[in-house]
């Protein structure tokens, strides 16, 4: 691959929200509860992981395999005690301006309080208007409802379904895997048309579960 847009030198990214921040993992943040996130069989689908780290020392492998130049791995910190409850990866072709992200909120108990709508804008706007990417690519499984709902809400293009494409690991089905994108200016385009909506995610109530 040509490297000639690729940052010389592994990015140290962070970006604050009213109740959380994200910001480049390092080996060091490697704990026991990744592994409780790993024998989820919804998030070993969601990033198509067949042998998710089981130990400890795994976790930092896996952590460090994110060299933070075209392979960010930004967690997701509750501000008032700075739990790591999520992460949000990233694969960066820096020559197409593409980048394809991975998301998901390991702690349970923040599922669904608004965190992934809460970082959504910061999240885009950064990587849209600070990296100056082009275009931001997603995929899900047509069996994951919540990230496919969360997706939709926010601006998102279906572009194909690869019918049969992925062995669940849940069950060992072949599902239907759906390939979404947003471009900078469908983003920006979105935002207009969506100023109230926009607002209550930026707020990011991090309501009650
Ligand atoms: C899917 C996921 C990333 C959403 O993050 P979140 O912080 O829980 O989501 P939010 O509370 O910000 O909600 C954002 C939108 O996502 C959708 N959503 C979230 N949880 C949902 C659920 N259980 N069922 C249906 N839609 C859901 C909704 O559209 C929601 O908007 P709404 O609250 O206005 O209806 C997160 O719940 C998660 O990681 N879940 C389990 C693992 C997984 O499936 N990850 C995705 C693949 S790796």
């Amino acid at each position: 691959m040509d490297e000639a847009n690729t940052p010389a030198q592994p990015l140290a990214i962070r970006i604050d929200t009213p109740n959380l921040y994200l910001r480049t993992l390092t080996v060091n943040d490697a704990s026991p509860q990744w592994l409780g996130w790993f024998g989820q069989t919804d998030i070993r689908d969601g990033l198509n992981l067949a042998d998710a780290p089981a130990s400890l020392a795994e976790v930092a492998a896996y952590i460090g395999k994110y060299d933070q130049r075209s392979n960010i791995i930004l967690g997701i910190f509750d501000r008032t005690n700075d739990l790591l409850l999520g992460i949000l990866a990233t694969q960066v072709d820096w020559d197409k301006g593409r980048y394809l992200a991975n998301t998901f909120v390991g702690e349970t108990a923040y599922r669904n309080r608004g965190v992934m709508l809460e970082v959504a804008a910061p999240f885009r706007d950064y990587f849209f208007d600070t990296l100056n990417l082009k275009v931001m690519t997603a995929t899900a499984l047509a069996t994951n409802e919540p990230i496919i709902s969360y997706l939709r809400k926010t601006g998102w293009t279906l572009n194909r379904t690869l019918k049969n494409h992925t062995r669940s690991h849940k069950d060992g089905t072949m599902v239907d895997l759906h390939l979404y994108s947003i471009t900078r200016e469908a983003w920006h385009a979105w935002k207009a048309a969506n100023p109230e909506l926009l607002a209550a995610m930026r707020q990011g109530a991090m309501r009650e579960s």
